[in-house]
Parts: C-alpha cells; structure tokens; sequence
C-alpha cells in the first residue's frame, strides 16, 4: 500500500473516531439512507453488486462538512437497505490525483473490482482552471476483496480527449456491453457546450474515443457525471447539466438531472434531446445507476446540490452533511422513466396501520405512507411544516415548505402532474422521498423537524392507504 494512502486512511480512521467519541446526539441521522459518518458526501461513485455484495462508494471529504478534498467514503450492504461504512479505500495520493479522487464507476469482472475515477489537479497560479490550469485525468484502480485497491493506473489525460474540449472532462462511466468496454464522460467543449464523449475498449485499459453525444442546442455549458443504459427495450441517457435556465415550474434548482431516450445504436447515432428531469424537488443530483445481478437497473443519486445558497442542511452542526437517495429501481413504462424504492423496502416495515378517508398520526422518524387517490384534490402535511399537495385542477403537484425552519431555506417546488393516482412517502429523519403513480413522477427533499414534530396529515375527499413502520426504529 502506498505510504501516503496509509496516512491518509489513519488521518480519516482518527477523524470517525473523534466525532464518534464526541458522543453530541445527532438528531438528523437517517436509519436508510447512505450518510458519511464525518464531514461532506456528495455523488455516488462506483456502484456495483460485486461477489454477492452491494458497494456504494461515494465522493467524501471527511475534514469537513462544508466540504474539502475528495476521496471516495464506502458502505457495503446484503439487502440495499443495511449499510456499513468501510473506510476511504481511494485517497488523493498521486501526481496523477492529488487535488480530488473525483466521480467515476465500478466494472464488477470476474477477476476484480475496476474502480475508473477522474484524478484532479489544479496547479497553483493565475488560471482560469477552464482551459488552463487544470487536469482531469481518467484513472483505473483494481481491487480484487472489492475493499482495498491494490493500484492505480494512469489511463487518459487531457491529450487524450477531443481537441475542442476545455479541461473539464469527467466522471468516467465504464460498462460491457456485448463483449466490448465502453466508457462515457461528462464534458464541457471550447464553445462552452455540455457534452458527453463516448469511448470504447477491448481490454478495459486502452480507450479510443468513439463519438461526441450532444444536444443539437446547448443545453448548459457543462455535463456532469453522465450514464448510459438499456432499459426495457430503450437506450436510456442521463446527465446531471450545469448552466440550465429555469423555465416556468421547470429546472428550478440550481443544477440539473436529467435522462432521454437515444434513438438507434449509440455507438453510431442519437441525439440527446427532450430531456426529462428525474426529480422535482429541492435534494438531488448526479444519479448513477448499476446493475443488480438479478438483473434490475438500480439507480442511487446525491441527495444534496453543489453550490446551493438558498438553503441549507443544519447537520453541519453535527459535523457532517449530505446523504444518498434510497436505492431506486428504474423501468420504462408507457414512455416515461420510472423511480421507486427497491423491493427490498417493503421487508423493513413491521407495522401497518390501514385507513379511508383523512389520516392524522404522531409518527416515528422513519416510516412509508402510500396513499390511493380516486382522482381528487390531495393534502399531506409532513412534520406541521411540509404540504405535498396535488391541485387536481391545475394539475400541478406541490411540494411546499409552510414552515420555513423545517425546509432550512427551501421554499417551493412543483410540476406539471396530471392525474395523481397513488402517493408514496417515504420519510427517513431527516430526508423524504416522494413518488407518484408508480414513480413516473419524483421529488426528494431534505427537512428538519424537531424530534417532537414528527407527524402526519393525510387530506382528501376519496383516498385510502397505509401507514408503515419498523417497531425498533423510531
Ligand atoms: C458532481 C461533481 C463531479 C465531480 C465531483 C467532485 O457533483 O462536480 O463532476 O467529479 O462532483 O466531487
């Protein structure tokens, strides 16, 4: 092992040792969701179901929960539902990566764990680190227990990318695909255009490029931490673009995410166009997607922005912020793209109350609430505070902060819905997750409720539904 990844794996063992000694209650830790156990988490990276194990890396700075220097933070899980945390297996330890192991995959072989990130170098002096002043280096590190990498291999740098890209190429997502290794990355050309560059392998080491993946309009200046996949038949791409403006309810959040459909072989053809977001709501960003040896599309996103200074996440006072979305499986259905939590969930509830017409209940921190809706208006209130409301004339789906401290600063956010015909909440401490008719419409928050404002308010004039939880997890 490398003498500077053995200090920086003590460095961050000694710092989970000192906020776990610190003992101070954390109020907002979820019981579900993937959370660092010190300092910032942002993007999922190398998901993978690797020798009868779940892995969920992550992009994590552990000195600091307002952020820092990446490395990739670990858990490990049997049931998508249990994580364990497992460590910073990938640290900035390398010409070749010193200022941020960033994004990337996991190709789960036979013979190991292919962990492809992006290395980040920012040299020190008067750039603009656009166009000068930076590298973003494509690096392989193998592991072969799925928890150690045994070494990194320089594969790609900026000589190796398309001449009219700035230095912002990133977030390699590497994949087989009928006996070849194919692998995209997010871009961000001269002309200050979000693209995706395509390349492909027949070794896993040597890539040569393919083809550039673009909207016939810029759509942003930068694409993030792209994917690509089939789907039901569909070849399914989804970006998370920068630079997008707000458009009527549409693209209110800072930054985006987004899939399409790519029509004919993507190695040769289709256009990115007619983007959908993936979520409606105030917390999500840079998804990535994997698949489950059972052959599900399982897909794990940010739930957290960059950037944000609208609102915030007060666990900082607890030394850590940002969480990953429950684990979602994702089908194609009528045309549409849809989410909803892995069937796994509905082994973890040991509870359930039924009822017709309103629901009003004291909760626990961490319960389900599914609601069927006969196509009338519908009011839920989370935690006094949190209206998820469906206006059946409008046909707009609102998910609204009425208690300003609960949102820390998030206001409103609403889509075009037409019909809403089953609402599914799934609130987890200190993150909710909502999905609609049978997840073809999403929106994720996070929230902040006191520990005695834990209830809930189901309104409607012909609804009906469940309320489920787990006995020994309040
Ligand atoms: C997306 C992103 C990626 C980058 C990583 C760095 O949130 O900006 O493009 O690799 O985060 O943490």
């Amino acid at each position: 092992m490398n003498v500077l990844h053995k200090l920086w794996n003590q460095l961050v063992a000694d710092e989970v040792r000192r906020k776990s000694r610190a003992g101070k209650e954390d109020p907002w830790r979820p019981k579900l969701h993937i959370a660092p156990p010190v300092g910032w988490l942002n993007d999922p990276n190398g998901l993978c179901e690797y020798q009868g194990v779940y892995h969920a890396f992550y992009q994590f700075a552990p000195f600091g929960a307002e952020g820092g220097l990446k490395f990739w933070g670990h858990a490990v899980s049997r049931d998508l539902l249990h994580w364990e945390y497992q460590g910073a297996p990938l640290s900035p330890d390398q010409p070749f990566d010193c200022h941020g192991v960033y994004s990337g995959s996991a190709l789960a072989e036979e013979d190991g764990l292919y962990l492809y990130y992006t290395g980040n170098v920012k040299h020190a002096g008067d750039y603009d680190y656009v166009c000068t002043g930076r590298e973003s280096n494509t690096v392989l590190a193998v592991s072969r227990d799925g928890m150690q990498a045994e070494k990194k291999e320089l594969l790609m740098t900026a000589a190796d990318y398309p001449e009219e890209m700035t230095l912002h190429v990133r977030d390699p997502k590497v994949w087989k695909q009928d006996g070849i290794y194919y692998m995209i990355q997010g871009a961000r050309t001269r002309k200050n255009k979000g693209v995706a560059l395509l390349f492909s392998s027949e070794d896993r080491r040597h890539f040569r490029f393919v083809r550039c993946l673009e909207s016939k309009e810029a759509f942003g200046y930068m694409w993030e931490c792209p994917d690509l996949f089939e789907l039901d038949g569909k070849t399914v791409f989804a970006i998370s673009p920068q630079g997008v403006e707000a458009k009527g309810l549409r693209y209110q959040n800072l930054y985006q995410s987004v899939t399409c459909f790519l029509d004919g072989d993507f190695r040769s053809a289709g256009t990115p166009d007619n983007f959908r977001e993936l979520d409606g709501g105030f917390d999500f960003y840079a998804p990535q997607t994997f698949l489950s040896g059972d052959g599900r599309r399982i897909q794990i996103g940010w739930m957290g922005l960059p950037d944000v200074k609208d609102y915030t996440n007060p666990t900082v006072d607890y030394g850590w912020q940002h969480v990953l979305t429950l684990p979602r499986e994702l089908s194609v259905k009528d045309g549409v793209l849809c989410q909803n939590p892995v069937r796994e969930l509905a082994a973890w509830w040991n509870q359930e109350e039924r009822f017709t017409g309103g629901f009003q209940k004291q909760t626990d921190s961490c319960y389900e609430l599914e609601v069927e809706n006969g196509g009338r208006d519908v009011r839920i209130t989370i935690a006094s505070g949190l209206l998820l409301h469906w206006d059946r004339q409008k046909k707009i789906f609102w998910m609204e902060f009425q208690d300003p401290k609960l949102g820390a600063g998030r206001t409103r956010r609403g889509r075009e819905v037409p019909e809403v015909s089953r609402i599914r909440v799934l609130a987890d401490v200190s993150c909710v997750e909502v999905f609609m008719n049978e997840g073809q419409d999403v929106f994720s928050t996070r929230y902040y409720p006191k520990e005695d404002q834990y209830r809930v308010t189901v309104e409607g004039e012909d609804i009906k539904g469940n309320y489920r939880s787990h006995r020994d997890c309040r």
